[in-house]
């Protein structure tokens, strides 16, 4: 149950999906592919769904049933489990995400999400060059990401 759980509380955004192709290079810290692989591949293969990008509700959904058929983990695994999902397998929306997506998709800091927030408040983002330009973000960054944000 821990694990859904968890990932709820994170908050959740009602997204379409589109089918993407994942990045086949993995991001963030290497241990959280390892816990990935720990908790997520006792039952199937990680190819279940390393390739299929998703809106983090979608994500949360999927955790809430591999909790019930059985995956489980230590807080540490769950926890770089969803910082892996948000960082290298999650859509997000730029105009009207949450900041707990927003952060770890765009690789942001909680100040430059704060700004961001405030910006599309008053003028919603319309394409990704806009995006790129906003101070704070990485554009080599997002380039990499770029399927897995929607405008
Ligand atoms: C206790 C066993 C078990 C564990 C551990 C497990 N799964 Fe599954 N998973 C299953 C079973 C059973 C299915 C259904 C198999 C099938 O459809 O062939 C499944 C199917 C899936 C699917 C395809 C269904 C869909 O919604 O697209 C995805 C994605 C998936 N698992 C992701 C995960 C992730 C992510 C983790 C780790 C958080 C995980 N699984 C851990 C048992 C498990």
């Amino acid at each position: 149950m821990r694990l859904w759980r968890r990932a709820f509380m994170l908050g959740t955004a009602l997204l379409a999906q589109p089918a993407l192709c994942a990045a086949p290079v993995f991001e963030g810290d290497p241990a959280n592919k390892v816990a990935v692989d720990k908790v997520c591949t006792r039952c199937h293969k990680n190819g279940m769904f390393l390739s299929t990008p998703r809106s983090w509700i979608r994500w949360t959904d999927v955790f809430r049933t591999m909790s019930a058929r059985g995956a489980t983990g230590t807080d540490a695994e769950l926890d770089r489990v969803v910082t892996f999902f948000l960082e290298n397998l999650t859509i997000i929306s730029v105009n009207a995400s949450p900041d707990n997506e927003l952060g770890p998709v765009l690789g942001a800091s909680d100040a430059v999400v704060e700004a961001i927030l405030r910006r599309r408040e008053k003028q919603p983002f319309r394409n990704f060059d806009e995006l790129a330009a906003f101070p704070g973000l990485d554009r080599a960054t997002l380039e990499r990401r770029r399927g897995r944000i929607l405008f």
